[in-house]
């Protein structure tokens, strides 16, 4: 699977991606709206995980690059999600801190969101996370999700739920 932006490409994770994944998945900073930065094992199982779902339901997180370089900075896609108790499509993405705030993130996230609407059934997509996760949930209204849900959540306190839908992006389109 290859999806190519004005600057980035999305493609399949391999084990290759390990150390490039670990540095962002790792760092405290990045994962502060996680309960804790993922150590090798859980970063191991995460690249397994989205491997297995490029099997079973043809997406996944993609391997973000920079089409200039083709270096590593980060992952975009799509996974089934429980969602305050319901299964939902969701987008979701990481990208390298030092490559924050230069439009990457929704350029991903506007790329996975036509892909989902283009090549799936679905006719909602949805982004959670966090409610002090500013740059997840303005990545969201970047790709024009607006919000629709907030639901206490174990993990979260409060998670915020945005999404569009199918309707709403054919009229982005015109
Ligand atoms: C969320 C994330 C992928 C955004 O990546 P990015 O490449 O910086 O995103 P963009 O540059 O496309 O920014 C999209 C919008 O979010 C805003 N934004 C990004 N980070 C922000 C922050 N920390 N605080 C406030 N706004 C932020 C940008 O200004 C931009 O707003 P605009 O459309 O009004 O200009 C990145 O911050 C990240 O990897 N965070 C850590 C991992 C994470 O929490 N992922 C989500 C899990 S739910």
């Amino acid at each position: 699977m290859v999806i190519e932006t004005a600057r980035l490409i999305l493609r399949n994770y391999s084990m290759e991606d390990f150390d490039a994944i670990f540095e962002i998945l790792s760092d405290e900073e990045t994962m502060q709206h996680y309960p804790k930065p993922y150590d090798e094992e859980m970063t191991r199982q995460w690249i397994e995980w989205n491997i297995q779902n490029y099997q079973e339901y043809g997406f996944g997180i993609w391997a973000v690059i920079l089409k200039e370089t083709r270096e590593f900075i980060g992952d975009c896609g799509l996974t089934i999600q429980t969602i305050d108790g319901e299964l939902l499509p969701e987008i979701g993405y990481h990208i390298h801190k030092k490559y924050w705030k230069k439009g990457f993130g929704s350029e991903a996230a506007k790329a996975v969101r036509d892909w989902a609407f283009e090549n799936t059934i679905y006719d909602s997509l949805y982004s959670y996370m966090k409610y002090t996760n500013i740059g997840s949930y303005s990545t969201a209204i970047a790709a024009g999700m607006k919000k629709v849900k907030e639901y206490p959540d174990e993990n979260n306190k409060i998670s915020y739920v945005y999404a569009i839908t199918r309707e709403e992006w054919n009229k982005l389109k015109q």
